[in-house]
């Protein structure tokens, strides 16, 4: 996709720009927003790490990143040569003030080169334990000051509970003023999942049966064959409820069950999901096993091959109960969705990759066909699949070809694939250049993420204190723990 506006003159400085996400994720995606002509000539990213770096080993190390990671493959020459000109490495401690001041000059020598005033960009890429000290500093530093220029972006996991998140809140409102802040889901800017905006709300013929009259049930899944990788030390201290559920879970929940928003402006669209999560139904702690289920996995076979238990994965505790499977059943109470459950789903070391949304609807109210042509006859289906499938399919009963009336379920289908021949950008690729736009539509604002901790914290706290007597509960290869799938 070509652009057609071209981003203000930006420095994007990026904190922890020596690890993972910086080099699969962000500078790709900055790569190919300025293959795309989204980017001025007037951009620079500095990354900032601990690790001692000169710019062009900083540069070198990106372009593995980008050859390895880009959707587009392997960079060209010619290409990178014009990028690379725009990166810039410094190593630094986040907790030395002369990291803040040095900061500080390179934004006034830009401004002065640049002859104008530049957007600066603060990308936290860090362990969560950082964010406080960063945030504060920049602060004290003034960096925080521009209000209509500086942005900050936070990655999750934002908090650890409700009283973190809160606490993370006030540190970062305290410097920062909301307009400024960008809470990452990279979920939302998966282009199958900003479609689904796009279905709900630029269709007439949707909205009229979306309602509890005519859905029986909704179901959210994430399913990944994926373990822990090499992210065991953190996810040990998070889970799937955490790591998944809390965010990314909830908010595609929250796309689906939203009211139709008057405008799409960044308020209003965070305002419906934000009324979503406030009508979740609160889970009494006693009553946690009614609605929610978790396991871990053992050893088993993925692909043909052999993988370890999660108590074996490097950085895990050899006990440790933390699931890496996790099922709840939510209902959102009010007048639109009262009754309707919503199977909401996510597991590490699964049966298969996929991330999928299904709207189940109800049976016909009678069924005039006789029995004997309806065997195999199922209701409608709505699928939404994210990915790596990137389709939307509604499945409905056609009468088979033959000279007997004979019932069947068949698919009408949207591929992305086959409807849109350009390449489909990356999430954080749509997520940036939302940043460097100002646009927040996409991004969690503080009482979104508070809200989401709220509707989890009863089970949070039961998964605390009841140890699990089963675990590990599923091998893996498995699609979760037996009776996972029963509420
Ligand atoms: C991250 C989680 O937020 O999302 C990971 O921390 C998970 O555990 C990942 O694997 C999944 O994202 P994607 O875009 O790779 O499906």
């Amino acid at each position: 996709m070509e652009s057609s506006k071209k981003t203000d003159p930006t420095i994007i400085i990026i904190f922890g720009a020596g690890g993972d996400l910086t080099w699969r994720k962000l500078l790709p995606a900055i790569y190919n927003l300025y293959l795309d002509g989204w980017l001025t000539e007037n951009f620079v990213v500095l990354g900032l790490d601990i690790k001692p770096m000169s710019t062009p080993q900083f540069a070198k190390h990106i372009q593995e990143g980008i050859d390895k990671f880009s959707r587009r493959g392997k960079t060209k020459k010619k290409d990178w040569d014009g990028f690379v000109k725009h990166l810039m490495y410094n190593k630094a401690d986040f907790n030395a003030d002369n990291t803040y001041s040095s900061i500080n000059k390179e934004i006034k020598k830009l401004e002065k080169s640049w002859k104008g005033s530049v957007n600066h960009i603060f990308y936290l890429a860090v362990a969560p334990s950082f964010i406080e000290t960063i945030v504060t500093r920049l602060g004290s530093a003034g960096l925080a000051d521009n209000k209509l220029m500086g942005r900050i972006v936070i990655e999750k996991p934002f908090g650890h509970d409700l009283e973190s998140a809160k606490h993370l809140n006030q540190v970062i409102c305290n410097i920062f003023s909301e307009s400024q802040i960008y809470r990452i889901d990279h979920f939302l800017g998966k282009e199958t999942v900003q479609n689904i905006l796009a279905f709900r709300f630029a269709n007439a013929l949707f909205e009229p049966i979306w309602n509890r009259n005519y859905i029986d049930r909704v179901q959210i899944t994430v399913a990944e064959q994926l373990g822990v990788e090499n992210r065991g030390g953190y996810f040990d201290h998070a889970g799937a409820l955490r790591d998944m559920i809390q965010n990314h879970l909830l908010q595609l929940l929250c796309l689906i069950a939203m009211e139709p928003p008057v405008s799409f402006e960044a308020d209003e669209i965070r305002n419906r999901k934000v009324d979503v999560l406030h009508a979740l139904k609160k889970i009494d702690q006693q009553d946690v096993h009614k609605y929610a289920i978790r396991g871990q996995y053992d050893k088993g076979w993925i692909e043909g091959k052999k993988v370890k238990a999660y108590r074996e994965e490097p950085g895990v505790n050899k006990d440790s109960n933390t699931e890496t499977f996790a099922s709840l059943k939510l209902f959102v109470n009010n007048w639109r969705w009262q009754d309707v459950p919503f199977y909401v789903r996510s597991g590490k070391r699964m049966n298969e990759t996929s991330s999928y949304i299904t709207i189940q609807f109800k049976p016909v109210p009678h069924q005039s066909f006789p029995p004997e042509t309806t065997g195999n006859w199922q209701s409608n289906i709505l699928t939404m699949n994210i990915q790596p499938a990137m389709n939307i399919l509604l499945r409905f009963q056609a009468k088979q070809p033959g000279l007997n009336m004979m019932l069947g379920p068949v698919n009408m289908s949207f591929d992305y694939n086959e409807s849109y021949k350009s390449g489909t950008p990356e999430a954080y690729e749509t997520l940036l250049l939302d940043v460097m736009q100002k646009d927040a539509t996409l991004f969690m604002r503080a009482d979104q993420v508070e809200a989401a901790w709220d509707v989890l914290m009863p089970i949070i706290n039961s998964w605390q204190t009841d140890t699990p007597v089963n675990f590990p509960n599923y091998a893996a290869g498995m699609p979760g723990p037996e009776g996972s799938d029963i509420f």
